[in-house]
This record gives structure tokens, sequence and C-alpha cells, in this order.
């Protein structure tokens, strides 16, 4: 598309600068307002400093006005002087700079080399090529994983050392041990294996990997008859058994090796090169063991504390994955599209307790050390790593049941368990209501809801286990207010409408991350609604509340498209934003209102039956809606309403219309649309600046004449 600067497209700039003028007040006092807002609180997404600035640019009368100059002999030899003492300046300027900037290029590339690689012939490599060396860092493409290896199932067993339960030698305080074994199918041949990790300790002897495949059945059964014929009657070695007691296939090596092992920290990625190459179709079994530490900055597995009531430090380890931080933990395809079962095995201080995603098969065992215990987990769902979530412990718990049995659990530390009660109510009646709503029962036997003194985001979703801030959990009617009460509904309420839409059904990539979040901010209102029995009123708050917050945004030149192009997954912490949650929440209600509630009701519902356990883009989502559409919806052209022709201008383009009412004559009026910016001058990023489709929107308009409603129209150009 070719490059058009907008602002230059616009031909108002008269008109607008008149119209900024005299709107500047009230919609300074409109955006100021909104703070007053309370449930607004909720709403820390990150914001710059440019998007919390309500104030509103106007051009001062007469700031531009330029003066005439006089220019005399003397005054040109000054300026010649002046000119050459600049030109010298520069110079000067631009050889410091270059001189800086290659000192750290240098510095770089000695970081970099910290890029640890093993090959076969023992040799450390620390001097890999592995990057190109340019300052701009590796491309989008270098970050991504290949498809041709997909993940089955991990089975990992973690011994966690958490401080402050039992005597822990001092080498391990504060770090994990991991033994893990991958199932991964070949979809294409290749002789590399490529997992994503970050700061894990892997084992440099080559010998320590192995490779292994499944024993042929036939083959098998003839080996395990020729050992019974041959043997005396014991219980048969070969034969594998898993804590469940379920008998474990039999492997082999594979004859497969890793040759060449490169840990990448840059591309987060360990690198295994293997001897041979992996067979398509064939599956394999990839199993190490492995070290890490426990993180300090609320990122992958880490370290929580807080002061008991005798004011003793206490400490827990809980996970925060999302978006790219399961490579913290454990070496996995840490892609929202690898979804895998995860297999679980925590080996814990005594003392503690341990929960993940899947319910407990045997709790609290005995290890053959007296200070270690362990905990076996079911299977869970096939998920993404981003929602794989363990916590290990003191913490005590409620309990409760929901109606079609779902187990229920509110976790705290002992001091707060108190306060839990009204989370457990809530939860237990908002997961039955989306039960309904979504017409899918809750797929998990159990669900975990846990509070910590530290946690980055306000709460987080992970599948069965789901985590939150204190303030979003916990609730004391005597200390509290009632707008916290609400906060606790409105958090339990988004998170829970995440475990289908999100879990269930979860994007192919990070860019429709703004259809996860947006479609739980558009369901929260109504699940807040279901946990108060209709008191809070939430879903009547939604265009004062959300809809509100998004104008408010996007009415910016800073704003940005619904969706737009995330090519490397360390971006998307930057999309976590009030246009993903508030404008996403936004377009959805006006699909949602379009279409009518029944029938988006059963739209959602055939998605999520058609890609539960799997990924989808929106574009599945808006086809799969478009065939829920009731019969004589049209568009602007009287065609069949369909929801992705329409979604495009809302979602690919930045910004919304205000639609302006004229009256022709008595019984006429005219409406005409155009892009609603609080100024006028501001300019979009480049990147931005060539809206699609020009600004312009297929605006559904319902209105009513002398108080009668009247159908929908549509308002096009
Ligand atoms: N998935 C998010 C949590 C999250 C946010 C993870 C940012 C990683 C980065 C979760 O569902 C969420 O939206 N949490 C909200 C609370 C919610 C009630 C608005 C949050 O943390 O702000
Ligand atoms: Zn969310």
């Amino acid at each position: 598309m070719e490059e058009i600067d907008l602002s230059d497209r616009r031909g108002l700039i008269a008109m607008a600068e008149l119209y900024n003028i005299a709107s500047t007040e009230s919609l300074a006092q409109q955006n100021g307002n909104s703070n007053n807002n309370p449930a607004s609180h909720l709403r820390h997404r990150a914001m710059s400093p440019s998007q919390s600035d309500a104030s509103v640019r106007v051009r001062k009368p007469g700031e531009t006005k330029s003066s005439r100059v006089i220019c005399s002999l003397n005054n040109l030899l000054v300026l010649l002087f002046v000119f050459v003492v600049i030109l010298l300046a520069a110079v000067l300027f631009t050889f410091l700079i270059s001189k800086y900037h290659f000192g750290h290029a240098a510095e770089n590339a000695q970081l970099k080399n910290n890029n640890q690689s093993i090959s076969s012939d023992g040799s450390q490599d620390n001097s890999e090529e592995i990057i190109s060396e340019t300052s701009h860092g590796p491309t989008a493409a270098e970050l991504r994983l290949s498809k041709s290896l997909i993940p089955l199932w991990y089975n990992l067993t973690i011994k966690i050392y958490v401080p402050g339960f039992v005597e822990i030698p001092k080498e391990k305080n504060l770090s994990f041990d991991g033994a893990l074994t991958i199932k991964i199918r070949v979809d294409e041949p290749t002789n590399k294996i490529e997992l994503n990790s970050i700061k894990l300790g892997l084992p440099s002897g080559l010998s320590d990997y192995a490779i292994l495949e499944d024993i042929p059945v036939a083959r098998h059964r003839r080996q395990t008859d020729d050992a019974n014929r041959t043997k005396p009657k014991t219980k048969n070695s070969s034969e594998a058994i898993n804590d469940s007691g379920e008998k474990l296939p039999p492997r082999e090596p594979s004859g497969v090796k890793v040759v060449k092992m490169t840990q990448n920290e840059t591309l987060e990625k360990a690198i295994f090169e293997l001897s041979d190459t992996l067979k398509k179709g064939q599956e394999y079994y990839f199993q190490f063991v492995y070290t890490g530490t426990i993180d300090s900055k609320l990122a992958g597995l880490y370290l929580t504390h807080y002061a008991d009531k005798n004011g003793a430090q206490r400490y827990a380890a809980v996970t925060q994955m999302e978006p790219t931080d399961a490579r913290r933990m454990v070496p996995c395809f840490d892609e929202p599209e690898f979804k895998a079962v995860w297999r679980l095995k925590i080996i814990h201080p005594v003392g503690s307790s341990a929960v993940s995603n899947a319910k407990e098969i045997l709790e609290n065992e005995e290890t053959e050390h007296p200070d270690w215990i362990y905990t076996t987990f079911e299977e869970s769902l096939p998920m993404s790593s981003y929602l794989l979530a363990l916590c290990v412990s003191d913490f005590e718990f409620v309990e409760g049941n929901t109606k079609r049995g779902t187990r229920f659990r509110i976790w705290s530390r002992k001091e707060a368990i108190n306060e839990t009660v009204y989370a457990l109510e809530a939860g237990k009646k908002v997961l039955e209501f989306y039960e309904d709503y979504y017409n899918i029962t809750f797929p998990l036997s159990k669900q975990d809801m846990m509070a910590f003194p530290d946690f980055s985001a306000g709460a987080m979703e992970n599948w069965g286990l789901i985590t939150y801030r204190e303030k979003y959990l916990l609730y004391n009617p005597k200390v509290y207010t009632p707008l916290q009460k609400q906060s606790v509904a409105v958090v339990v309420a988004h998170e829970l409408a995440h475990q289908w839409f999100g879990n269930l059904v979860t994007m192919k990539w990070w860019n429709d991350l703004w259809l996860n979040e947006g479609f739980a901010t558009l369901m929260e209102y109504k699940g807040t609604d279901a946990i108060s029995d209709g008191a809070f009123r939430m879903d009547e708050y939604f265009v004062y509340d959300a809809q509100d917050e998004a104008f408010g945004r996007d009415a910016r030149a800073s704003s940005h498209p619904l969706a737009f192009p995330i090519e490397k997954a360390e971006d998307v912490t930057e999309a976590f934003d009030t246009i993903t949650y508030d404008k996403g929440g936004s377009v959805l209600r006006m699909i949602r209102a379009i279409m009518g509630e029944k029938y988006f009701q059963k739209g959602l519902t055939t998605y999520l039956n058609k890609y539960r356990y799997s990924n989808a883009e929106h574009t599945d989502l808006w086809n799969t809606l478009s065939e829920a559409v009731p019969e004589g919806l049209n568009d602007w052209n009287g065609n069949k309403f369909n929801v992705d022709e329409f979604a495009k201008p809302w979602t690919e383009q930045m910004g919304y219309p205000v639609v302006n009412v004229r009256r022709v004559d008595k019984n006429r009026i005219e409406l005409s649309q155009k892009r609603f910016k609080i100024d006028e001058d501001a300019k979009e990023p480049p990147k931005y600046r060539n809206a699609k489709w020009w600004y312009k929107w297929d605006v559904p308009l319902w209105y009513s004449v002398n108080g009668e409603e009247k159908p929908m129209k549509w308002l096009h150009e």
C-alpha cells in the first residue's frame, strides 16, 4: 500500500481547529471524569504518559508568526562565522557518537558470547555465530519455533527448594531440579530439536540426553514371552509403572543422539543438534534432567513472601507464565499453538502443599528423604504452556462444590483465610452461570483460586488454578468498601470467563490477544451480575465503564488498531492495554447487539465446541458467528450480515466515528460520520497512518421516533 500522510488528506484543518477549540473544555472534562469511574481502579493496564494525559493541545494564535530579517554585511560575516563553528561542532559530535556506538556494539557482542554451546567432542564453543550480530537483535522468524516437531505431552518431575520449611543445602536454596520427558511427533523430518528456555541449567554431557521410541508391540510381546520362558516368575523389570500404578508403554533408545547443544539466551532457546534425522510421522521421547533458580521478578517460577502474624517471614513458590515465561521453569514449546498435555510430580518440603492445574492423585507422599514429600497430579487437558501453573506454599483453603460437582477451593495465607468466603461463593456461582451461558460443562474436575501478596498482573487465568493479587480475591465486609467487593466479583468473573474462551479455545498467536482479553472483558459484566444476582447492575455499566475508557484512549493519535501484527512474543506485553481490553470488549458487544444475544450465544457455543482443546484465529470466530446470523439480518448493502466484513474496519484501523446529525427539513435528518480525534493535528505513528478503511466504519444505529423503537439502520460512508 502506498504511503499517504492522512493528516494532509483531511483538508479540514480550519474547521478542525475551530472544533477543537470549542470542544477542548468539554472533552478534557469528560476524560478527567473517567477517573471517578468506580470500576476504573481495575483498569490498571499499562498506560503511557501520553495516554494518561487528558489535556488537549491547542495551538495559540500567532505561535507560528514569522518576523522580517534585515541583513547587513557585518551580519553576514557573523553568520558565516557561526556557521563554521556549528559545522566543526557537528563533525566532533558525529565522531564521539560513532565511538560510543561501536564501543557498545563490542560490549553487546561480548554479552552474546554468554550463549553456550557444547559439541559431541566435548569442546565448548563460546564464539557461536548463532545470531546475526546487529544491534537490532534477532528477527521475529529467528525467535519462533519450527512446526516440524509437535509436543504431545510433557512429563515433569520438579523438586522445588522453597526456603522456610526444612533445612536446604546452601547451594540448593532458591533453586529447582527438573526431570523432563517430552513426547514429540515429527511432522517434518528434522535433525534438530529446538525448545524455548531461559536461564536453565541443562546438562553439559551430551550422553545425558536420551531420545527414545516405542518398542513395536509385536517385538515387545516376543521379547517378554522369551523372557518369561527363560526366567523364573518375577515382576517384569522392563515394564515401567507410573505413579498411578498404570503400565507405561515400553521404550528403547531410538539410535538418534544429541551431538551438540547450544543455549542461546538471546533467542531464548536451547538447540539440540542430532546425529540423525527424526523421521516424519514417528513419535519420540526426549528425556533429560536440568536445574533452574526460583525467580525474584514475578516471572516463571518465582518466590513470593509475606509476614505471618508473629512477623516471621513465610515463603511460597508460584508461577506466572503468560505470555512467555514458562520457558524460565521448563524447556518447552512455549508458543500458544503448541498445546500439549502436562503430567506433573512436585517434590516439596514437609510442611508445604503443592497445587497445579490438574487434580492431585497422590498428595504429600513420603520420599526416601524425611524432609521431602511429593504430590502427583492427573494429566492436564491439552493446553498452551502460558497456562501452566503450580504453587508450593503453606496456604490454607476453603472448599465447596458447584451444582455439577466441580470441586472449588480458595487458597490464601492463614491469616486471610476468613476473607476467602466471598470469592468461593462468587466463583461457584459464576462458573455455573458460564456453564449455562456457553452451554458447555466446565471441563475440569476442580478449580483452585489462590491469593498472593506479590503478583505482577491483577489476576491470571491458568486453567484450573487461577492466581490473584490479594486485593482482587480477598474480601472482608468489616474492613473493605462495597467497591472492593465489586472488584473481586469483576476479576473472578473475568478470569473464569477465560476458562472457556482462552483456555479451552486459545488464540493461535499473540496478535489475537485482544480477542481473548476483549471477550473476557465483555463477559466480566454479565458474570458480575450473575454473582450479585443483578445487584451490581454491571451490564448496564459497560458503556460508562469499558466503552468510555476505550473512547478516551482511542481518540488519541497515540492509539493503535485492535489487531496489529505481533511478530515477537516479547512485544505482546505492550499489547495488554485499554484498547485490547476495553475496545476489544466494546467491539464484541456491538457485534452481540447487532446479531441479538440469542444468536451470538449460539454461535459462540458452536465456536467453542468446534475449536475445543485447539487454537483459532479471529476469522474463525467471525465465520462461526456469521453462520449463526439470523435470517433477515442484512448489512448496509442488503447482503446477509457478515461478521468478518463488518469487523475489519473496527479492528484493523484505530479510532472510531462520531456521528453528526443535521436537520434537513421538518421530516428529514442527514447523518454523516467522521473519525473522532481529540487533537486533529496530532499524527499517528507512521505505521498506522494509512488507515486501511479511510477512517470510515459501518455504524449500526438504534433509534426511536416519538418514543417508538425502530429497527436498526446502517450508516455507511
Ligand atoms: N491474562 C491476564 C493476565 C495478564 C496480564 C498476564 C498481563 C500477563 C500480562 C488476565 O486475564 C487479566 O486480564 N487480568 C487483569 C485483571 C482483569 C480483571 C481485568 C489484569 O491483570 O489487569
Ligand atoms: Zn484476561
